[in-house]
């Protein structure tokens, strides 16, 4: 026989099952505020969060910082909270650092516990295996090799194929208007490949290439997977650019001919312990990293490069006639460029010195707390964001002082420890900061003393795409140098 409920209990199930459907979220509700409290309680009670606002539930402080700039969103946060602040950003809680000693202690004597932190559509579209994104042993084996391929014994005999890169470029942009962003990205990219596949290229890098830019173009776009977004036509063309990548990597395993470049290096290496090689998706994820990384920093500091020696007419001069003494030395030997004349260029160098600091292209950097973390007594969460704010720190009147001018001439002593740091610092630190300083000084070795350039329009500012570069990426005339006109 089948059990029916008469009327009064089925109006007493129903009351019973509202009251349970109403209690439920209200016990839940109750047990996350117990959770919380419980939480509260638990944390260290001498140490407390750092100062600062968390804005408005879930969107904290984003639209400020969106709507403001954002330096002078850290500025003045800086300024009202001190040097370890707390924010709300982009759906993360964060810890602000602008001291050397604090972001010292994240990058370098504490850096186990604040491992790199990125979203996963970058993650996706630059390969999980290459390195930035991983810590420890496969970390470390990873750096130790990319950093042997950029030490300076390594890249001091690639000078002169930078420098027939450099002779390529330059009579393309006499008397024409160019987009020094995008000049400077199409060198640095030239570059780029050369380091990582060495100087022969076959016809699957014109493949690398092609398909590299294809996947740069929807590098900043919304991660959105749909049929026609430019974040999915870029996932194709990460997908192709795999393929080739493989192919080239088998064919060089079998020809047993390793090549030169980064890929020839990662090909050769063998785990001491295990005698196991890096597998074909760690090393096709390792080497476009490492283009991604060399890539668009150098270009956008290049282009930094010319807008402050246009802007400072007496510096140029200066520039232009330490290149001036090695182009005549190197003529009159009748011979090319070499590393040795490239560190005879202190001046040079300087200016390179003080764009990397006054641009500070990369502002900051992630960094994630792997656990609870007592630091600078503040209590640091697990979970929270952290960010060594690069840009505060070289711009800060204490280290650096009048830290808006540009003033090369500061460098001429060395900075106050752990107060510069336009590659990094510690384990993460950049290996490519040298091939990036050449690459610069081989440029400027051949521009200064031929051509000179002038903006084009008057509108001043800074854009981001991603990083910092002067507005629409610095259009500029340029022109040969009327030497009889200079002072
Ligand atoms: C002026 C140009 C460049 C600037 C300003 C720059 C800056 C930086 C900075 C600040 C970091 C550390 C990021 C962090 O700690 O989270 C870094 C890491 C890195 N850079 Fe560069 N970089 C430049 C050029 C290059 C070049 C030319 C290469 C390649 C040869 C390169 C390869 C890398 C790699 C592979 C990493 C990751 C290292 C790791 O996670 O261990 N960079 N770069």
């Amino acid at each position: 026989m089948q059990l029916s409920l008469s009327p009064p209990f089925a109006f007493a199930s129903s009351l019973y099952s509202q009251v349970v459907f109403l209690m439920v979220p209200g016990v839940l509700f109750c047990c996350f505020l117990l959770l919380l409290v419980f939480h509260q309680w638990n944390r260290p009670k001498d140490k407390r969060l750092p100062p600062g606002s968390m804005g408005w539930p879930y969107i904290g402080e984003t639209l400020k910082l969106y709507a403001e700039n954002p330096n002078s969103f850290f500025f003045n946060r800086q300024k009202r909270f001190g040097d370890i602040f707390k924010t709300h950003i982009l759906g993360c809680p964060c810890v602000m650092i602008c001291s050397p000693e604090a972001a010292r202690i994240v990058l370098v004597t504490r850096a186990h516990l604040f491992k790199p932190t990125y979203p996963t559509s970058k993650e996706k579209m630059i390969g999980p295996e290459a390195l930035f994104f991983h810590q420890g042993a496969y970390h470390s084996r990873l750096k130790k090799l990319v950093q042997a391929s950029f030490l300076p014994s390594a890249i001091r005999g690639s000078v002169s194929e930078i420098e027939q890169i450099v002779l390529r470029f330059l009579p393309s942009w006499k008397n024409t208007t160019i987009n020094t962003l995008q000049e400077m990205k199409r060198y640095a990219f030239d570059v780029a490949m050369i380091s990582a596949f060495g100087d022969k290229q076959d016809l699957e890098t014109e493949g690398i290439k092609h398909l590299y830019h294809r996947l740069e173009k929807g590098y900043n776009s919304m991660p959105l997977d749909l049929p026609g977004t430019p974040f999915h036509k870029a996932m194709k063309a990460r997908k192709l650019l795999n393929e080739t990548l493989r192919k080239l990597i088998q064919e060089r395993r079998q020809s047993s001919r390793q090549g030169g470049g980064l890929l020839g290096v990662l090909l050769g290496d063998k785990d001491n312990k295990k005698l196991n090689q890096l597998s074909d998706s760690q090393i096709a994820d390792n080497i476009i990293g490492v283009i991604f990384a060399a890539h668009d920093t150098t270009a956008s500091v290049l282009t930094w490069i010319l807008k402050y020696l246009h802007d400072n007419e007496d510096l140029l001069e200066a520039v232009t006639r330490e290149q001036e003494g090695i182009r005549s030395k190197i003529v009159e030997a009748n011979r090319g460029l070499t590393w040795d004349d490239t560190r005879r260029m202190p001046l040079t160098s300087r200016v390179i010195q003080e764009t990397l600091r006054t641009a500070s292209i990369l502002s900051f950097t992630f960094r994630e707390a792997v656990e609870d973390v007592e630091f600078e007594g503040y209590f640091i969460p697990k979970g929270w964001k952290v960010l060594p704010l690069f840009r505060s720190i070289h711009h800060c009147a204490d280290f650096f002082p009048q830290p808006e001018r540009f003033d090369p001439s500061r460098f001429e002593v060395p900075p106050k420890p752990n107060t510069y740091m336009p590659f990094g610092n510690g384990v993460h630190s950049c290996p490519g900061s040298e091939l990036a300083k050449l690459e610069m000084l081989i440029l400027l070795h051949h521009l200064t003393p031929t051509y000179r350039w002038q903006t084009v329009g008057v509108e001043d500012g800074i854009q981001y795409g991603p990083f910092p570069v002067p507005k629409w990426g610095l259009p500029l005339r340029v022109g040969r140098r009327n030497k009889s006109a200079t002072p």
